[in-house]
């Protein structure tokens, strides 16, 4: 497969990550307590809409149709997100967990543009290179605003009690739980190797 290949598949799931990223952001804004994070995410919802856009910009000029790739990687994220939405905890230590889902979601898509970014340099696109790299400082900006925003309250957060009463674990905890002991007994045969 030619790097050009590469490329539009990388791009069309990027295209796909931002669509998704659409229709959760509203939820994180809706969901966050802090009312600078909730302006920091309906801005950024604002912002990815803009990128949509300029995704689509690229696919024009490589003469490519946008759709085709569906990306399952930001799914997972959005997922994670989603469970930190569900979490029973108290206004910062809520709010932090956002922070952690959101900051995963931009370092995600600062990773595909990052990669996306160099395969069109190699290529020589250069207003591809210039549509992608807008999009990528817009990620860098928002993680930067959102660590910025998130550090009063993590430290709030860091003051509350903790929750005396452990609630019961949900069935999707308990599954989350076991997934993770698997995880850990497949890595664990190699771990010793390397010692
Ligand atoms: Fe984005």
């Amino acid at each position: 497969m030619a790097l050009n290949d590469v490329l539009v598949d990388e791009l069309r799931d990027m295209y796909s990550a931002e669509n998704q990223l659409v229709k959760a952001l509203p939820k994180l804004a809706k969901g966050a307590i802090n009312p600078q994070l909730k302006a920091l995410f309906t801005a950024h919802l604002e912002e990815t809409k803009g990128q949509v856009l300029r995704l689509k910009q690229v696919f024009e000029i490589l003469e490519e149709k946008p759709t085709g790739e569906h990306c399952n990687g930001m799914e997972g994220v959005i997922e994670e997100g989603a469970d930190a939405l569900e979490k029973d905890q108290e206004g910062p230590s809520f709010d932090s967990g956002l922070v952690g889902a959101a900051l995963r979601t931009e370092h995600y898509e600062i990773a595909g543009y990052t990669a996306t970014i160099a395969m069109a340099q190699a290529l020589g696109l250069k207003d591809v290179v210039s549509l992608l790299t807008q999009n990528l400082n817009e990620e860098l900006n928002a993680a930067k605003n959102i660590l910025a925003a998130a550090k009063p309250i993590l430290r709030e957060s860091a003051q509350q009690p903790e929750d005396q009463e452990k609630k019961p674990k949900t069935s999707k905890e308990k599954e989350s739980a076991r997934k993770s002991r698997e995880d850990e007994k497949k890595a664990a045969p190699t771990l010793r190797r390397n010692r």
